[in-house]
């Protein structure tokens, strides 16, 4: 009674689109899902141009009869190298969890990891059930993690200007820039500092997990949301010899400027506890409100155990409205949950 039904397909008509569109926005409203908060014509045009832009990028719909009870995608990154990663994001009605639903995903999912001769796949989730069902999976837990959100009215704004008062006169030599389309010049700094930054994030478990990125792939990306009118503003610290040492990026959809999706803050390793990350989030909550009309939240997701960066966050006035737990799920989990079901969690 359930089937899964790509959204890229003729098949996948208006209707459809609409009723994905009405399931995220009962998802956002009832548990803080993700949601693209625009129309759903604008949604339609987003996801169906990341899916043209990235040929590794797989989006699908769950339906129980006609009705759209969910939504699952996967993403294969540095296909068919040693850097293959494999990596799933969903979320279904919540009346559908944990388990009714989870053979017809599982199925889903297998077949891609047979495509792509993918030992594993990793897997984000939200609520208790779909964590249930992660591990029903055999799934291995590596890390819990936190949406963190900065309401505009809560800031912290004494603390804030102070830093922007005050960090860069302790970091003579060092200059922040904005930009909203970054230099071809300073593309590959930029890629390199990104890099380091995700290598150096740390996990509660050693996962093994592959963290390499593909330069290409993130050009497309930006390029992809530019075309949607979705830009990528970016605070940039440089040292005196042009050398790129931090950065901070965020996502503006320009005709939903509400809420604001904060990517990656890296500082360069051997400039790290100078201060740098505080004056590039303070600077950036101070250019978001000079420059982007309607701007209500700062939106963020990262690690729990990740100290440094949750210690400004907090400071800052940012506060945890979703905690999440990530998952490596073998392929081989899979397999033995559709041949013997699910995994016997501790205490049955
Ligand atoms: C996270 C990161 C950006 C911080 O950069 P930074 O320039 O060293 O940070 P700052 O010097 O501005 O501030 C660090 C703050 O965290 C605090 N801190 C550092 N380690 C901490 C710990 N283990 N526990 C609690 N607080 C800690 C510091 O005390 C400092 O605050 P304070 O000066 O007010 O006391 C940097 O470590 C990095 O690039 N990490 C890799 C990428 C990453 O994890 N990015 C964040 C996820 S997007």
């Amino acid at each position: 009674m359930y089937s899964i039904q790509p959204v890229d397909t003729p098949e996948f008509t208006d209707i459809h689109w609409r009723k994905l569109y009405g399931l995220l926005r009962e998802l956002k409203r009832k548990h803080k899902s993700y949601c693209a908060d625009r129309s759903p014509g604008e949604f339609r045009k987003r996801l169906l141009k990341s899916l043209s832009a990235e040929p590794h990028y797989y989006h699908s719909c769950v339906f129980e009869g006609t009705a759209v009870v969910g939504w699952i995608n996967l993403h294969v990154r540095n296909q068919g190298t040693q850097d293959q990663l494999v990596y799933a994001h969903l979320d279904v009605a919540p009346e559908m969890i944990p388990n009714r639903l989870a053979g017809t995903l599982a199925r889903w999912v297998l077949g891609y990891l047979e495509e792509y001769a993918a030992p594993e796949f990793y897997l984000p989730v939200w609520r208790t059930g779909l964590m249930a069902m992660a591990e029903s999976w055999y799934g291995e837990f590596i890390a819990c993690c936190d949406n963190n959100v900065l309401h505009r009215a809560d800031a912290n704004r004494d603390l804030i200007a102070k830093w922007l008062r005050d960090l860069p006169a302790a970091n003579p030599g060092l200059r922040l820039v904005f930009t909203d389309d970054i230099d071809d010049d300073l593309f590959e700094p930029y890629v390199a500092l990104f890099q380091q930054g995700l290598y150096d994030m740390p996990e509660e478990v050693e996962s093994g997990m592959s963290r390499k990125l593909d330069p290409d792939e993130l050009k497309r990306t930006i390029r992809a949301e530019r075309e949607t009118g979705v830009i990528m503003h970016q605070a940039l610290i440089l040292d005196s010899h042009n050398r790129l040492v931090g950065v901070s990026d965020v996502l503006v959809n320009r005709k939903n400027p509400g809420e604001i999706h904060q990517l990656m803050t890296a500082v360069e390793r051997s400039r790290r506890g100078s201060g740098l990350a505080k004056w590039l989030k303070a600077a950036m909550f101070d250019y978001l409100e000079r420059e982007v009309e309607g701007f209500e939240s700062l939106n963020t997701w990262m690690r729990a155990i990740n100290e440094p960066i949750q210690a400004i966050n907090k400071k800052m006035g940012f506060v945890v409205e979703r905690t999440g737990r990530e998952y490596k799920i073998p392929r081989a989990g899979i397999e033995a949950f559709l041949e013997k079901g699910p995994a016997q969690t501790p205490g049955e």
